[in-house]
């Protein structure tokens, strides 16, 4: 299996976690400049990651990926459906999922935004950016987080960690010490050392 990404990606991330824990073997390309029309043919929305299959099919989203290798690799990252598992059951996790993707998806356009010359930066998404990225850690701090890991789970540390890569002066911490407190203890899984972000 081939994952397209990079180790900058916070997307990405979830997927390498899960293939470290499951202990899959999976070829890592780094992509690819923004907008590759040869990357175009494997993901039509020129997004990472992707996942290529043995047999040439292509998963893309990371969510999507993320059940995919779960499923392959029998692991439990992604709850069955209970009514009686509120706490610990699949509809939280893949709540908890959607909220740290879109924590990811605001923090990533802030840091794109960023890369805009001055006069071409919209202030206004800037600035919707940043709201969306505050009331989302301000709803991770509430949280009751698993003490088995879900994919939940596994999206709120790798946004969190993408935060602290490319926006450390939100300094999230000073308002959120429950989650500070989480995120430093979920930090020391081998598969999160493994996966600290770096530039590509
Ligand atoms: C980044 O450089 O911050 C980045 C690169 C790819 C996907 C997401 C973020």
């Amino acid at each position: 299996m081939k994952l397209y990404g990079n180790a900058a990606s916070p997307f990405a991330r979830k997927a390498l976690i899960i293939a470290h824990e499951l202990g899959l073997k999976l070829e890592v390309v780094k992509t690819i400049p923004a907008g590759n029309e040869e990357y175009r043919r494997i993901n039509p929305l020129g997004k990472i990651p992707a996942l290529v299959l043995d047999d040439g099919s292509v998963l893309i989203d990371s969510p999507v990926i993320c059940e995919y290798l779960n499923q392959y690799g029998g692991g439990k990252f992604f709850p069955g459906m209970s009514i009686w598992r509120s706490e610990s059951g699949r509809w939280k996790a893949l709540s908890l999922q959607a909220l740290a993707d879109g924590i990811m998806d605001s923090a990533v356009a802030r840091v794109q935004e960023s890369r805009l010359s001055p006069e071409k930066q919209n202030e206004a998404a800037i600035a919707k950016h940043l709201k969306s990225i505050a009331a989302g850690l301000d709803a991770l701090e509430r949280v009751h987080f698993a003490e088995v890991p879900t994919i939940g789970e596994i999206s709120a540390a790798c946004a969190l960690g993408y935060i602290d890569f490319r926006l450390p002066q939100l300094e999230w911490r000073a308002s959120r010490p429950k989650l500070a407190g989480w995120f430093a203890k979920f930090s020391g899984y081998e598969s999160m050392k493994a996966t600290v972000p770096a530039n590509p």
